[in-house]
């Protein structure tokens, strides 16, 4: 290990590289992390000297807050390499925003920019070696924060640990996606912490998921938990429908997370000249329109997946198939977007920000 001084961070190299033990081109998504893990503690009241050092296991107190009261949040970004080599984030000061909105919410500790992208972008030039050019090609970014103070007392802690930890990752396909309805339970509530990404939100998910995957579907989207009657989002996506030739999409709130790939590819649609309608959508309409004929097409839209189209639904025990599309807008807006993330196409939006 050798150790060097970045922006203040401090560096503690690994002494080896674990890059030739990976297959890039059987990579399975969020499973494979890079040599190094950039970390930063909170305590006495202050954030102590940031370090990037070797991505391995920590030892923490078994009463650790977040063991027992899950002040725990997180982010999903993604960072690409050009045909020339640079490094790029896509809109990465959303995703710094929403991680302290999400901090503020769960009572955490806020992390200042300097720490967040400075850390970030100092281990991405690390382990730049682990990027890959091409389209579909990415890395990965988790960055998440953790209740680190002791005692079990259901309080919020003193002490925090902010980490960032790199996974490549290749075209994400998720093969056919077919989701059910939910009428019973629900992902947040209004005064909850939809809104925030928090890790409680997904364990929320995963039993009533389970259920719908033992049927056979591999999503659920959530409806609102008052009635059950207003479509709002998938599991780690925003969803979108389109009826005719009209985009909808529900209005983020205090139950829905406010996606960047959601607010991105609205901007993307109007710019093409599609009609987007933001507004509450209601299960009966999304049926009535299947009846009818005029739903073409579901889809999600998240970092991870990025745009995952969506070959059905299931709502009160009946199926509702979607057409196969040949203009379908989800592949198009897809296309457009990742030409944009991957600097294929010029980013005449000015979401690309170079490392
Ligand atoms: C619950 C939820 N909704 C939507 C999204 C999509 O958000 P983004 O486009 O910022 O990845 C995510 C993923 O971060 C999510 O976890």
């Amino acid at each position: 290990m050798s150790t060097t001084q970045t922006n203040k961070i401090e560096i503690i190299k690994a002494a080896t590289s674990k890059i030739n033990e990976v297959d890039f081109e059987n990579l399975s998504f969020g499973s494979i992390f890079t040599d190094h893990l950039f970390e930063c503690d909170f305590k006495n009241g202050e954030w102590q000297k940031p370090v990037i050092k070797p991505y391995a296991p920590f030892l923490l107190d078994p009463s650790s807050r977040v063991f027992h009261y899950g002040q725990a949040i997180f982010e999903g970004m993604k960072a690409y390499k050009d045909e020339d080599d640079a490094i790029w984030l896509f809109r990465p000061d959303e995703n710094y925003k929403r991680f302290n909105k999400s901090a503020v919410r769960m009572a955490m500790q806020e992390v200042p920019e300097d720490i967040f992208m400075n850390g970030l972008k100092e281990l991405l030039k690390l382990d730049e070696a682990w990027i890959k050019r091409g389209k579909g090609n990415s890395m990965y970014i988790r960055p998440f924060m953790i209740a680190t103070g002791t005692g079990v007392i259901a309080n919020p802690s003193d002490n925090y640990k902010f980490m960032i930890i790199l996974s490549p990752v290749s075209a994400y396909y998720a093969g056919e996606v077919k989701v059910l309805i939910a009428e019973h339970y629900s992902r947040a509530a209004n005064g909850g912490i939809g809104a925030a990404k928090a890790a409680g939100n997904y364990a929320a998910q995963f039993y009533p998921t389970s259920l719908a995957n033992k049927q056979g579907f591999q999503q659920v989207i959530w409806t609102d938990d008052a009635t059950h009657t207003k479509l709002e989002e998938a599991g780690t996506m925003n969803v979108f429908f389109r009826i005719n030739d009209t985009l909808f999409t529900a209005p983020v709130s205090e139950r829905i997370l406010d996606g960047v790939t959601r607010k991105t590819l609205i901007d993307l649609a109007k710019s093409e000249g599609i009609n987007v309608d933001v507004r509450p959508v209601l299960v009966s309409e999304l049926v009535e329109a299947s009846k009818n004929g005029t739903l073409k097409e579901i889809f999600g839209a998240g970092t991870a997946a990025v745009v995952s189209p969506i070959s059905g639904f299931s709502y009160q025990d009946v199926y509702h198939e979607l057409p196969n599309n040949e203009d379908s807008m989800a592949l198009k807006l897809k296309d457009k977007l990742t030409n944009i993330q991957n600097k294929i196409a010029e980013d005449t939006f000015g979401w690309t920000v170079k490392v």
